[in-house]
């Protein structure tokens, strides 16, 4: 293996070293997969206002998410069944984002439960949710996840169906049988049955509440005191509906363009939202971040930090804790040499006038 110089690289390593089945798995969106290019795509059009002649030699990227102290705005997304990448799996990614000083998102369908992933030993760790038809399972779920230590939830909104990934459907998408959702294990919901289908669809078809509306928000802050965070906000209209829920937060995330195709990059989503806020909670973002200058993007935008899921999965094919330990590294530094030359020492520096959107070249107006 060549010397890996950026997070994308580990895609094609990914591709070469995995069964097809869970490759595609990870990297295909919904439909076209318009919104997977353009998640991608959006970010390129976003140019730099930089500053210059600023002392940089001291760069401080450390920041809070929601009262906990990390070293950076960059944090791990919920991505699923991890030990279809590496044995390893969740445990790698959790001693990596610990390692890193970072939070780890657990996904609800992984493949490590919740205790499992918490005896690797300390570091911040969000759970995300899924809100299954059986509100007990959810109940249960919650509660465990309090007791491993978990700090917050990320409640899935996104998802009342699965959208429609047309190369799981080919492939007859399943978790291999020597693999369970563990977190589900022992409710006779660990597994996934052969479908005429993707696998996965039929099993959010079957198990996951069609049903879920804000009131489950309300519900859901009624059986935990975990602060919760709405992900899968793209409009100003849902934001604001996410701030009077009381959610702790927002993700503005489009699923990593797995759900509705033909929904707008999350970058370019992400304004609409943060103005709809009106500084009263807490927005962060994920969806096609790859680079350093995608995360100073995304905070000039007003994101207070990102999360990052593919390229996780594919250094975890890669390289196991070592790849995640790398992708987190070198996300840091490019990151840190974006900051320093945009003349920024500080998150708080980083600003609107730093970055030039599509939208501001459209309408230029002197900003002096
Ligand atoms: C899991 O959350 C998926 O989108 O496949």
């Amino acid at each position: 293996m060549g010397e890996i110089t950026n997070v994308m690289e580990y895609q094609a390593i990914a591709k070469q070293k995995l069964p097809k089945m869970a490759y595609d798995y990870y990297n295909s969106g919904a439909e076209d997969e318009w919104t997977l290019k353009e998640n991608r795509e959006a970010f390129s059009r976003i140019l730099f206002r930089p500053r210059i002649l600023i002392d940089i030699s001291k760069i401080d990227m450390t920041t809070t998410v929601l009262g906990f102290k990390i070293s950076m705005p960059i944090m791990i997304a919920p991505t699923a069944m991890q030990k279809m990448a590496h044995p390893d799996g969740e445990y790698a990614t959790a001693r990596a984002a610990s390692a890193a000083g970072t939070i780890m998102t657990l996904s609800s369908w992984a493949t490590s439960s919740v205790e499992e992933v918490a005896s690797t030993g300390p570091g911040i760790r969000f759970f995300q949710l899924y809100v299954y038809k059986n509100r007990k399972v959810v109940e249960q779920l919650v509660r465990r996840a309090e007791r491993a230590g978990f700090k917050a939830i990320a409640l899935t909104v996104d998802t009342p169906r699965l959208g429609r990934r047309e190369a799981d459907i080919k492939n007859r998408f399943v978790l291999p049988p020597f693999l369970t959702l563990k977190n589900f294990e022992g409710l006779d919901l660990g597994k996934m049955d052969q479908a005429n289908d993707s696998g996965l669809a039929s099993y959010v078809a079957g198990q996951i509440d069609r049903t879920l509306s804000w009131k489950d928000v309300k519900w859901l802050q009624s059986i935990t005191t975990l602060p919760i965070l709405v992900k899968g906000v793209i409009t100003a209209e849902d934001a604001r509906l996410a701030v009077h829920s009381g959610a702790a937060g927002i993700i503005v995330s489009n699923h990593g363009a797995r759900q509705l195709d033909y929904v707008p990059a999350t970058i370019s989503a992400l304004e609409e939202v943060v103005n709809a806020t009106q500084g009263r909670i807490p927005v962060y973002l994920d969806g096609g971040v790859r680079r350093g200058t995608d995360v100073f993007k995304a905070l000039a935008l007003g994101a207070a930090g990102v999360f990052v899921g593919r390229p996780v999965v594919f250094a975890l094919a890669a390289e196991g804790e070592a790849g995640v330990r790398n992708v987190l590294r070198m996300l840091r530094d490019e990151f840190e040499l974006t900051m320093a030359l945009s003349g920024c020492t500080s998150l708080a520096e980083i600003n609107r006038s730093h970055v030039l959107t599509e939208g501001d070249r459209l309408r230029p107006k002197p900003r002096l």
